[in-house]
């Protein structure tokens, strides 16, 4: 049995302060549900309060990127030691937005996650389809390429910290959910990539979210279907409320 992850991404959003009162709020929302794991991915200026705050409940911190050297003259860049100092447990990589506004690529994506992974990060790998790409009928082709390249060169033992989030890029933020049976056939797919990459149990054990336009009243049904592991929730975990639901349907 896979464990339930959900995951907030708070992309561009919350002041440091804002952080705190919220991450508060939050902890008093997931109080007592441990039947998932429970991450809120806060941007890089807010890592310190979110910790802090976190301490003590059942709330994990993440990142929303990380550079793949070690240190040096990357001006701008996050380094995959800076974020364990903080406390960070989490980082993703490769969202949809990296690779559409920052030039994020598959072995850009792929250094990244080996980084990360070194340095002993877990790692949420997002990955999906554009909507050409799904009107084109090559979605599959799309997922299955964009994970044999981001997890090239991993062991099967460093999978075990290696999260995949499916998130159709024509989800993200539209409104436009997939429907259940599109997120978990999607997900079939990415799982069949990792046991083409790796082996069947790798991929049985390999926790696969799905992500887009996820929230408190459409979560119960994704989350029910068999290859759908929980949720990257962008807007919907700005709101403890709806966040909280969402905790809920994952119990
Ligand atoms: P959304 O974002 O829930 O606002 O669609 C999801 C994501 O980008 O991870």
């Amino acid at each position: 049995m896979r464990k339930k992850v959900i995951a907030g991404n708070w992309k561009m959003n919350k002041t440091p302060a804002e952080t705190t009162v919220f991450i508060n709020e939050l902890s008093k929302v997931t109080a007592g549900k441990n039947n998932c794991d429970i991450i809120a991915c806060v941007p890089f200026v807010d890592i310190q309060n979110a910790v802090a705050a976190a301490k003590g409940t059942n709330i994990k911190i993440g990142a929303q990127n990380v550079h793949f050297e070690k240190s040096g003259a990357f001006t701008g860049e996050i380094s995959a030691d800076m974020l364990l100092d903080l406390g960070v447990e989490y980082v993703i990589i490769g969202h949809s937005e990296r690779r559409q506004y920052f030039g994020e690529t598959d072995d850009t994506v792929n250094l990244r996650v080996k980084a990360a992974l070194s340095a002993g990060l877990i790692v949420i790998l997002c990955i999906g389809e554009l909507l050409a790409q799904r009107e084109d009928g090559i979605t599959s082709e799309i997922l299955s390429m964009q994970t044999k390249k981001a997890l090239k060169g991993l062991t099967k033992d460093q999978m075990k910290n290696v999260i995949i989030a499916y998130e159709p890029v024509w989800a993200i933020g539209t409104g436009k959910t997939a429907t259940a049976e599109q997120a978990n056939e999607a997900c079939l797919i990415v799982r069949d990539a990792v046991a083409e990459i790796f082996d069947k149990e790798t991929a049985e054990n390999t926790i696969i979210q799905y992500g887009g336009s996820m929230n408190a009243k459409n979560a119960a049904e994704l989350l029910a279907m068999e290859n759908v592991d929980g949720g990257l929730i962008g807007g919907a975990s700005l709101k403890s409320a709806d966040f909280g639901i969402i905790v809920d349907a994952a119990q």
